[in-house]
């Protein structure tokens, strides 16, 4: 085997509650993930021998709306961090090109970087046969970064801690999903230090009982009404024009709106497929959105597809 291709999905959190900054700079989150079929494609190839060892090349290509050209292809790339992690943690390190084929929007608050470095370790552990049980994969996931577990998981989990410590939720019936992005990305450290801004006094993070039942009920419009996300009035706060995406969405007669994550991509909940494509068509129609992509979960985690 010279090479190994993983299919991974975008997360949207269905509820982000948000306690007050930590002394490590963090957050304790109540975090509700649920995997969508939005998928990236990493392709991990090992390199010609006499290539420098443990040396990694990074290519990016994909759909130009979801931002490809903005992605890091140097050694800050979270998914040459994960694949240089692996190498160091098992030994198994060889040289190797990893090619991601982006579909999830860059820096659009679904996780796309972390899903690239969930899907990265995935291929590499395959292709290095390295036998790391999956409870040291989530944990090596977890250092890299606070959204990085989960797109190993999929379906849907609560997290809490940081967001990196996993519980799977049951999940009763599919959700159909528009997501409408914007132009450019958030940054998510920015978003937080918004949201310190405006909630200084932010209560401990709690789960909301109402749409865990929702969800393991498939009570589509119980789960359009339960979605919450804290960070959504700070990333309002630094894209104004955000609040206009959500209004049509909401006059459209979506379940359930919502910024997805720590945005700028938003989040709305349609009773099925047709609704999903209806309510596309109203916010495209409104120009208040760069493009728009209709999607379902939930979905399985990083898999391998060949
Ligand atoms: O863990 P990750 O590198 O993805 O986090 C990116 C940034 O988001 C962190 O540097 C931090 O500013 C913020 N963050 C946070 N609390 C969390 C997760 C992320 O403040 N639980």
């Amino acid at each position: 085997m010279t090479a190994v291709t993983v299919r991974v999905p975008a997360k949207v959190n269905l509820q982000l509650a948000v306690g007050p900054a930590r002394e490590d700079g963090y957050h304790d989150l109540v975090n509700v993930f649920h995997a969508v079929s939005v998928f990236d494609e990493v392709t991990v190839t090992a390199r010609e021998p006499g290539s420098a060892p443990g040396e990694i090349i990074l290519r990016v290509t994909g759909e130009t709306g979801s931002g490809p050209t903005r992605v890091p292809d140097d050694t800050s790339n979270l998914a040459v961090r994960a694949a240089a992690v692996l190498a160091h943690e098992t030994g198994a390190g060889t040289p190797i090109t990893i090619d991601l084929h982006k579909n999830i929007p860059v820096a659009g608050g679904m996780a796309g970087g972390s899903a690239d470095a969930a899907a990265t370790l995935v291929a590499c552990d395959t292709l290095w046969k390295t036998g790391m049980a999956q409870q040291d994969l989530l944990d090596l996931a977890a250092r890299l970064g606070s959204d990085v577990a989960f797109p190993l998981l999929g379906r849907t989990a609560l997290g809490t801690g940081r967001g990196e410590v996993l519980e799977p939720l049951p999940c009763g019936g599919g959700l159909h999903w528009v997501f409408a992005l914007a132009e450019g990305g958030l940054s998510t450290g920015e978003v937080f230090r918004a949201y310190d801004r405006l909630r200084p006094d932010a209560p401990q993070p709690q789960c909301d009982p109402a749409l865990v039942a929702a969800l393991a009920s498939g009570d589509a419009a119980a789960v359009g009404a339960a979605l919450d996300n804290d960070l959504q009035r700070a990333a309002v706060s630094l894209r104004p024009e955000l609040s206009h995406t959500l209004a049509v969405g909401e006059e459209a007669g979506a379940l359930g709106t919502l910024v997805s994550g720590s945005g700028p991509t938003c989040a709305f909940l349609a009773a099925d497929e047709r609704d999903a494509q209806r309510i596309a068509a109203r916010l495209l129609e409104a120009g208040r959105c760069a493009r728009t992509i209709t999607a379902y979960g939930d979905v399985p985690g990083a898999s391998v597809v060949s």
